[in-house]
């Protein structure tokens, strides 16, 4: 088995799209709340895919994936602030494992290569706010990220009612 983790460009970006669509679609089928609802096949994802990708062609997104055996199983982004008071600000998004390569440290991976690009990028500061109860919540004080406190009923899970978020700093300079 072979890993890779690539920060990708935006014609990479749209070439990946079948499988951060599968990827995707797996997540938002097995519970995380992505700003997705159910049902929700993989090529439901492929606008929000193609807005990324723009997104990174405009220098204002960069995606970071995770590859096994050269299929993209893993993704994270972050969004550069683009606000003038905030330019060393970032947002923190979609760290996403496929169910069937959990547990292998590819989320580590992932955030240690994006942490490090939005910091080659003279980013500081990096915010993220996940599902109040997931994995996610219970993995980002792993990696270095500061819990700030819970907004309650923030977002829906998948298949209905509310959840809350719960906010997370990192200083990465
Ligand atoms: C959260 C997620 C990305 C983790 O991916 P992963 O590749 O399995 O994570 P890793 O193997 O890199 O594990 C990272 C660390 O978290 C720990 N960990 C993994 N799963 C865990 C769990 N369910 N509960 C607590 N800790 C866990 C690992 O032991 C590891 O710790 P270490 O590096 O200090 O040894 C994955 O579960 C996922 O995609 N979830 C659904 C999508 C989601 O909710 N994303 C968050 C959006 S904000």
């Amino acid at each position: 088995m072979t890993t890779t983790i690539r920060i990708l460009d935006a014609d990479e970006a749209r070439a990946a799209i079948p499988d951060l669509c599968e990827t995707l679609s797996d997540c938002i089928n097995g519970g995380a709340s992505l700003g997705f609802m159910l049902p929700f096949q993989p090529q439901d994802g492929a606008g929000y895919w193609r807005d990324i990708a723009r997104g990174i062609g405009e220098g204002g997104i960069v995606l970071a994936v995770a590859e096994v055996d050269e299929r993209v199983v893993g993704t994270v982004q972050v969004g550069l602030a683009s606000k003038p008071n905030q330019p060393h600000r970032g947002d923190l998004m979609k760290l996403l494992v496929h169910r069937s390569a959990r547990g292998l440290g590819l989320a580590r991976k992932l955030m240690e290569a994006v942490e490090a690009e939005a910091a080659r990028r003279g980013r500081t500061l990096l915010v993220l706010d996940t599902a109040t109860g997931s994995d996610a919540e219970a993995i980002y004080p792993r990696f270095g990220w500061e819990r700030v406190g819970v907004i309650p009923d923030y977002a829906l899970w998948p298949d209905g009612g509310f959840c809350g978020t719960t906010l997370f700093y990192k200083r990465i300079a």
